[in-house]
């Protein structure tokens, strides 16, 4: 990995900027190819993730892999998995605005290191978080946006998904989409 990476990995890692870094168990820097094409953001660590130090390894991170799978790609060889916030919100709460103001330094930083060509934002947190705090998942799921001259794609959480299985038609179109962009190996 890239030196700069690592340095923002250990930043991440020891920061303590907001009140979350007292009630976490490990900061969640991300994972995945830091040369990915493909960079999938969350909104931040629940349980599961607080304990490993890893993205999207509880329920919704099992479905997403199986969503990644069907598109060809892997965490290992094709995307960057990483979330608005790096700590986790106590029993499991929407960070708050502070919390991902003085969280997303970070993600910007990941995001120009990692110079993903596509962004896809996981669920109406991610979106708010990145690209602004009034915007409704509902409405603009499915729709290319810019962000810094890059193409990005809001869906809904793997989390939504698993709560209303009714979304998850609407998720593949959104991911079908963003796997044309790169290789178009989706399975319709
Ligand atoms: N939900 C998220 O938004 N991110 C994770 O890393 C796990 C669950």
């Amino acid at each position: 990995m890239h030196e700069d990476f690592l340095k923002i990995k250990a930043a991440v890692e020891s920061c303590t900027l907001c009140s979350l870094s007292a009630t976490r168990t490990n900061a969640v820097f991300g994972m995945g190819f830091p040369d990915a094409e493909i960079m999938l953001i969350g909104e931040g660590p629940g349980h599961d993730e607080d304990v490993k130090g890893l993205p999207f390894v509880g329920r919704s991170g099992q479905l997403l892999d199986k969503i990644l799978e069907a598109c060809g790609f892997n965490r290992k060889d094709h995307v960057f998995i990483a979330n608005i916030v790096k700590c986790r919100p106590p029993e499991n709460r929407v960070p708050t605005p502070l919390e991902r103001e003085t969280c997303i330094p970070y993600l910007h930083k990941q995001i120009e290191m990692i110079d993903p060509k596509i962004i896809v934002l996981l669920g109406a947190t991610a979106l708010q978080g990145l690209i602004d705090p009034d915007a409704k998942i509902t409405r603009l799921r499915g729709n290319w946006l810019n962000w810094n001259n890059r193409l990005v794609m809001p869906t809904y959480h793997p989390s939504a998904l698993l709560r209303t299985p009714g979304l998850k038609k609407d998720a593949w179109e959104d991911f079908k989409k963003s796997g044309g962009e790169i290789q178009g190996t989706c399975k319709s």
